[in-house]
């Protein structure tokens, strides 16, 4: 098929990269010049396992191109895929500023039918709302067709999203168009050889269900973080609790994790924008409400922690942070708990040294003034990060930070204190090896508690 995919971040360039990896000819329209640049050149402008290769592949092979140039991108479009973003307006809800322009664009550009789907994550409605834009911009210009509007959520995780698209658990299809299923059904038939993998819904059920699921999600992280607050008080190991609980089939073992907060460009904005959407119908979303502020709570744990550990003043110590992505595998800091602490301690005046795998730039983009005085330094070695430090603090649980050889930390470190922001290391083992060890809801080793609301 023809296929035009708007937008080339995690979403849209993952979906035109597989879309062509299976034959389909897939033009990316992107309007950033400098990304639109690196990817005419074969670079890939984020980090995402597998997904450089399939950008070359495709461009090699000829059936992915990128332009800025809507006619072009639609000269002989048959589906034309959005996949802009929907970041947070002030009040929580959804700005759709983007999805919306691209609507605007389609309605004074497509020269021919053909079927508009929507994978940016939009409030109920949202088909509705850009088939009528769409087609009255079609009007407008005097054309004989109109075009239909599906929605189609999209699931995939960073970090592992390729895979994840080409090996959905489901596709979501919101249409109430048998033509907008066919196509649909066939376009991802080679993802899914399992045919019950698509589920056919409304579209506003479609688009419903992607808050729903983002929402639940967060739900039980932030539902276990309550907890390990609760363990440490009753002198209870929450990974014991957590290992209990998930071996129950109706529980699961998934984001189940004590830790530092969730963050990201997704569960914390679709939880504000759902929050919105209920206030907005006069419906108090009550545990909504609780997972949000449960979370906020939870990205000052740390913070709270090293203070107290350094009785009260940051000022002049030095720390180590291993981890800035908002979660492995991915350079996205998007609302990252890093950047919390990192704020916190910078204002306090410690000096920091941070360690990542992939999010260097961005951060060194987001902390030019604290790199330029020297109190903040950035780089991609774990033994060179924790050199002098009084104390290393885990928030990115990266596979390089899960067996570091911490008899040569120790040996690095001015002091040998670690506080586990993600429980991934074993307090008995760091403490035997002559370590102050702090995680999160784990009593018998010192944990991270929040001492004032
Ligand atoms: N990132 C994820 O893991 C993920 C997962 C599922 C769903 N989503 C949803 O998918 C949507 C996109 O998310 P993302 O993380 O890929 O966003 P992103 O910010 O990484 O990418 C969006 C891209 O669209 C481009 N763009 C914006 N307006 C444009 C326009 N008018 N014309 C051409 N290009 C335009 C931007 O320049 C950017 O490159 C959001 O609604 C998000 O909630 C994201």
């Amino acid at each position: 098929m023809e296929l035009c995919v708007i937008g080339a971040g995690y979403v849209g360039l993952v979906t035109a990269a597989c879309f062509a990896q299976m034959g389909n000819r897939v033009v990316c329209l992107e309007h950033d010049r400098s990304r639109l640049a690196r990817l005419r050149q074969g670079q890939c402008p984020i980090y995402e396992p597998g997904l450089a290769a399939l950008v070359q592949e495709g461009l090699h092979s000829g059936l992915l191109s990128f332009t800025e140039h809507w006619d072009h991108a639609l000269a002989r479009v048959d589906v034309a895929f959005i996949a802009v973003g929907t970041p947070s307006h002030e009040d929580g809800s959804a700005d759709l500023q983007h999805v919306l322009a691209v609507a605007d664009s389609l309605g004074r550009h497509l020269l021919r039918p053909c079927l508009v789907v929507n994978k940016s994550t939009v409030p109920v409605g949202t088909a509705e709302r850009v088939a009528r834009q769409v087609n009255s911009g079609l009007r407008a210009r005097g054309a004989s067709f109109t075009v239909s509007v599906a929605s189609n959520p999209e699931f995939l995780k960073e970090g592992s999203a390729v895979e994840d698209f080409m090996r959905p658990q489901r596709i979501i299809i919101g249409t109430d168009s048998d033509a907008a299923t066919q196509c649909l059904q066939r376009l991802y038939a080679p993802f899914v050889r399992n045919r019950e993998r698509v589920l056919v819904m409304s579209p506003r059920a479609a688009e419903f269900s992607k808050y729903a699921a983002n929402a639940f999600l967060a739900t039980k992280i932030s539902f276990v973080n309550e907890l390990a607050g609760l363990c440490a008080e009753l002198d209870v190991d929450i990974e014991q609790v957590r290992r209990g609980i998930g071996s129950d089939r109706r529980i699961g073992s998934d984001f189940i994790y004590a830790g530092c907060g969730y963050g990201g460009s997704c569960f914390p904005k679709d939880v504000r924008a759902l929050i919105h959407t209920a206030e907005q119908h006069g419906y108090q979303p009550s545990i909504l409400r609780a997972v949000q502020a449960r979370n906020a709570q939870q990205k000052t744990l740390l913070f709270q922690a090293l203070q107290e550990h350094f009785g009260g003043s940051m000022r002049g110590c030095n720390v180590a942070l291993w981890g800035l992505a908002f979660k492995p595998g991915t350079d996205d800091l998007r609302e990252a708990p890093s950047l919390v602490l990192l704020d916190a301690m910078l204002a306090a005046g410690a000096r920091v040294r941070a360690c990542d795998p992939a999010a260097l730039e961005g951060a060194a983009a987001a902390y030019p003034q604290a790199l330029a005085s020297g109190q903040l330094q950035l780089g991609d070695d774990p033994y060179a990060c924790v050199e002098g430090a009084d104390a290393l603090v885990l928030v990115t649980e990266w596979k390089q930070f899960r067996q570091p050889d911490f008899r040569r930390i120790r040996g690095l470190m001015r002091k040998p204190v670690l506080f586990d922001g993600r429980n991934i290391y074993d307090p008995s083992e760091l403490s035997t090896l002559g370590y102050l060890y702090h995680g999160i809801g784990r009593p018998q080793a010192g944990h991270c508690k929040v001492t004032a609301a």
